[in-house]
């Protein structure tokens, strides 16, 4: 247990670090919280910066999502403990201490923690968002679908984590709620 709330404290923290603002500083281009869809994620960070900061954004919070999760599963933590600490990560991303607790969406930080945890099942649900990007061009859409699909992947592919994936698919749908009404709406902007 002592392990479990460390690791979780540290995926907190961890995850607490918006990628998308000190990539953003680098390339000198705009903050992305005032930018586009005032997401810090490397969703918009493509749309004021292009492809390369985009990919650095999506593979630095995904990093912080995976290494954690990585960690507790190399420790031999229970599935339930691994599960705790992944959510610990991505809870960070969405309401992170460093930024006033106004956060991003989770999806790139998901991403690594899935593919610590459930290689195959996030692997299945990242092909389902590219095609999904690929055909509408619309991140948000791409990346409910996606979110929506894991709890059936994993139930069918790797049962353990079906909670992990239930929860995260909760937390990340209601962080996407305005893009799911403008969705609705027809006014979603896409890439
Ligand atoms: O992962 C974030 C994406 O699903 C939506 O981002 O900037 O279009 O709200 P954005």
């Amino acid at each position: 247990p002592v392990m479990t709330v460390l690791l979780c404290l540290a995926a907190y923290l961890a995850g607490s670090v918006l990628f998308a603002i000190p990539v953003s500083r680098l390339w000198r281009l705009p903050d992305p919280r005032a930018q586009g869809s005032g997401n810090p994620g490397a969703t918009n960070v493509y749309r004021t910066g292009g492809w390369l900061p985009a990919l650095a954004t999506l593979a630095l919070d995904a990093a912080k999502g995976w290494l954690p999760a990585w960690l507790a599963y190399s420790a031999g933590l229970s599935v339930l403990a691994q599960a705790i600490i992944a959510l610990c990560a991505v809870t960070g991303h969405m309401i992170p201490v460093f930024y006033r607790f106004k956060g991003g969406k989770g999806v790139a930080t998901a991403l690594g923690a899935g593919l610590a945890l459930a290689p195959v099942t996030t692997l299945v649900m990242a092909i389902l968002w590219l095609l999904v990007l690929w055909r509408w061009r619309i991140s948000a859409l791409a990346s409910v679908t996606a979110i929506l699909s894991g709890p059936l992947i994993s139930a069918i592919l790797e049962p353990d984590t079906l909670p992990m994936f239930g929860l995260l698919a909760i937390l990340v749908v209601v962080r996407h709620r305005n893009n799911l009404i403008r969705l609705a709406q027809g006014r979603e902007t896409g890439l």
